[in-house]
């Protein structure tokens, strides 16, 4: 029988004496206010309908519950907070049980927390990844499940974010019990039929005794805190996190939920938490390109590699880690020994850090094959072409793809400037040639740039997205121009480092500034690690057309002639006596930038290191402005999720125009002004930055034109 249901959100059916509540939200039945409105009104109900007995809550759809609306932070709050929904269930005198399918995370699993009883079947995923956007379990989350489940595992929980499976659930206590099928209701009204059969009552967690013995819990705080000191340095809720477990500990659970709300709304109001949320959504705004909403992908199983150096290897890892079926093709078979030696020594690095068996590489290897002879790519559906970074040898293997490759196999390049319509206009189906821009390691880094040339045909846009898709990868589209996205924008905040180490900073306190401002490395560790030839060879080859009243500082050309490439020649910006492990600060290295102070005439001053931030970041994000202006991104955020995967930009800020927004565009431009009184070559206000300041605009403002 129905009753009537109090909003369209939340459906209410009476099972016999069992009221069933599902949450009804699509996509991930989030906990917003009409929800929260109906789960509220539905509990009223039931509580004075003598028919009932006891209370069953469910997710329609997919899962179970994706937690808070994550739109609805920073808005103004409408009533019922979720922490009030949620002692509701919990001071319910008949029975709940939460029966969990799909996801149960974040304020979902506050939900199922607050319930007397929990179930989840098979393939239900539990967490509370709140840690994640910024923010911690703010609906009694902290102070339920240490006394549910102890506060070492709930520590782990909370400050990684991750997902425990329904059986490791079932381990530590989170859930009463196992669902053996999938059918969440069946399930739910079985186990609830059984619990009113045995007249078990309302149990409440807020009772629970896990944190009765309180040594091994002070024990798991201080261990937490120490590693987060480490591991969570500059970020809030972390730390918030850890002081609201502790309030388990020394106060009443009154007591510490308001603890808990206090260092929740914190979180809330923090610029952290606004950077990780536009990460959230900008991540998924990312894959909506224009051409993956008007086709579909083609068929992809076989994938062709041409060249098994760094990235062509790389690669071939990410395909085959990704199950499909990869063929490399090399030029000699000297070459191809050497490719397929890149491969396998990936695989053999993991066996001998213990996480992958000499079984399971030789059943990813079954997968992979290697010629010399272009005919193997006969049937593949689409090849990746990763050889030397030069345009007539890749117009020579475009040419070979044109000949061998079948209809309808998709040719992309993974060069990292080079001009991809040059590269498509050269052969005989153009339609076909995609860039796919690649990070190394290639089967680590997130990023894949997509980079779209003018003749390609949407569906194989649509493929490359969902070849992304395929491999893990943070697909972010990009225009055409000399290092799309990413590699242009660091080329001019590279620039404005140079010029700051000329003008009088040492490259460690650059480096040291950047690490302190979020980014896992400095900009001279970054040189060191991917190698100062490469940077070198380029420099040479644009030295004839660099323009000649550019500043061009000299003093990596002063390293590379010494031969100090980084950390692959034991030296570059830093010394490496004993590996990458054992950098130190080499005084030579500021000799040479001293001498080279000199030879330009430079009388050297100092920066502090929030100098250093401002003009970093206002050569970042004036670049990433005109990358915006041009279209070369579709849009800011996709320029903010390309520098968070592939360039270390720090998450919690957001991506370098969500920062500029937060640090004031009128300030950004004043600061560009500025700066441009010493160099006005080097310091062009973007167009766009100007626009935006004119009418007192912000890039955000432009993410929801489209
Ligand atoms: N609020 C609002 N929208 C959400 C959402 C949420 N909690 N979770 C997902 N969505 C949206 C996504 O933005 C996406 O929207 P579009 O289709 O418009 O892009 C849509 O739902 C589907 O999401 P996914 O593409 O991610 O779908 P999926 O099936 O791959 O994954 C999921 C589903 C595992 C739930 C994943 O979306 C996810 O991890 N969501 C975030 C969960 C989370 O962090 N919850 C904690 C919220 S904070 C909280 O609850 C705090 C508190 O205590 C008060
Ligand atoms: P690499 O020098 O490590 O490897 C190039 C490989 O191509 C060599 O193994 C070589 O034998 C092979 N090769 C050359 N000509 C060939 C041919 N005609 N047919 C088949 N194989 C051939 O170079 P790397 O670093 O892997 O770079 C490859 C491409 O990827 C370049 O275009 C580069 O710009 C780009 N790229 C490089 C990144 C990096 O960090 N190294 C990052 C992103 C892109």
């Amino acid at each position: 029988m129905s009753c009537d249901t109090p909003l369209p959100t939340v459906e209410s059916t009476l099972h016999e004496s069992i009221l069933v509540l599902t949450l009804d939200n699509p996509p991930v039945n989030a906990l917003g206010v009409e929800v929260r409105r109906g789960l509220l009104a539905a509990l009223d109900s039931a509580a004075d309908n003598p028919a009932v007995e006891g209370i069953l809550i469910l997710g329609a759809g997919r899962h179970f519950c994706g937690g808070a609306d994550i739109r609805e932070f920073g808005k103004p709050p409408q009533p019922p907070a979720l922490p009030e929904l949620v002692k509701r269930i919990e001071a319910c005198a008949k029975p709940v049980v939460a029966a969990i399918h799909g996801v149960a995370l974040g304020g979902g699993l506050e939900v199922a927390l607050a319930a007397h009883y929990r179930l989840a079947v098979r393939g239900a995923r539990l967490g509370l990844p709140e840690v994640q956007l910024g923010l911690l379990p703010g609906a009694g989350g902290t102070q339920r499940l240490p006394r549910l489940i102890g506060a070492k595992a709930a520590l782990e929980l909370m400050l990684s974010g991750r997902h425990l499976s329904a059986e490791q659930a079932l381990e530590l206590g989170l859930v009463d019990r196992l669902g053996d099928s999938d059918d969440a209701q069946a399930e739910g009204l079985a186990y609830l039929g059984q619990l009113l059969a045995s007249q078990a009552g309302a149990r409440r967690t807020r009772d629970a005794l896990a944190l009765s013995d309180l040594a091994p819990q002070r024990a798991a705080i201080a261990a937490a805190r120490e590693q987060a000191g480490k591991k969570s340095r500059g970020l809030l809720s972390p730390h918030h996190i850890i002081q609201a477990v502790e309030a388990t500990l020394d106060r009443p659970f009154e007591d510490g939920l308001k603890e808990e709300r206090r260092l929740f709304l914190e979180c809330l109001d923090s610029p952290q938490r606004a950077g990780l949320v536009h990460a959230f959504f900008a991540e998924r705004e990312v894959l909506k390109a224009p051409e993956t909403r008007a086709a579909a992908p083609r068929a992809l199983e076989q994938i062709g590699v041409v060249g098994g150096g760094t990235m062509g290897a790389g690669i071939a890892v990410a395909a085959l880690d990704a199950g499909l079926q990869v063929t490399m093709i090399e030029r000699d078979q000297a070459a191809l020994a050497r490719g397929r030696g890149n491969v396998e020594k990936v695989y053999d690095g993991l066996i001998d850090k213990g996480r992958l068996s000499a079984a399971d590489k030789a059943a990813t290897l079954a997968r992979f094959s290697a010629s010399i002879d272009y005919r193997a790519l006969a049937q593949a559906d689409l090849v990746i072409e990763a050889v030397f970074e030069d345009m007539a040898a890749k117009q020579a293997v475009f040419k070979e793809l044109d000949r061998v490759c079948k209809a309808g196999a998709v040719l992309a390049s993974n060069t990292s400037y080079l001009d991809i319509n040059v590269i498509a206009q050269s052969i005989s189906r153009p339609a076909d040639v995609i860039g796919l821009h690649f990070f190394s390691p290639a089967n680590i880094m997130k990023l894949l740039e997509i980079v779209v040339p003018a003749k390609v045909a949407a569906q194989v846009v649509a493929t490359a997205f969902e070849l992304a898709k395929k491999l893990h990868k943070v697909p972010v589209r990009a225009g055409v121009c000399d290092g799309f996205i990413g590699n242009r924008i660091l080329a001019v905040y590279r620039q404005a480092v140079d010029a700051m180490l000329e003008d009088g900073a040492s490259p460690y306190q650059i480096d040291q500034a950047l690490r302190d401002f979020g980014f896992p490395m400095g900009p001279f560790q970054v040189a060191d690690l991917a190698g100062g030839d490469i940077g070198w060879a380029t420099r040479k080859r644009k030295a004839a057309t660099r323009d000649p009243k550019a500043r061009y500082v000299q003093v990596a050309d002063r390293l590379c002639e010494r031969g100090w490439f980084g950390q692959k020649t034991g030296r570059g910006y830093y010394l490496y006596p004993q590996g990458p492990r054992s950098a130190s600060e080499d005084p030579e290295v500021l000799a040479i930038i001293d001498a080279e102070r000199q030879r330009a005439g430079i009388t050297p001053r100092t920066f502090s290191d929030a100098q250093i931030i401002r003009r970093y970041m206002a050569a970042m994000i004036n670049e990433a402005a005109n990358v915006v202006h041009e279209g070369i991104a579709l849009r800011p955020l996709d320029l903010d999720i390309a520098l968070i995967h592939g360039y270390g930009f720090p998450r919690y800020r957001g991506g370098p125009l969500k920062y500029a927004d937060q640090y004031g565009l009128p300030q950004v431009l004043a600061d560009i002004r500025e700066f441009a009184e010493d160099d006005p070559q080097f310091w062009k206000p973007s167009p766009l930055l100007v626009a935006l300041v004119e009418r007192e605009a912000n890039f955000d403002s432009l993410n929801h034109a489209h």
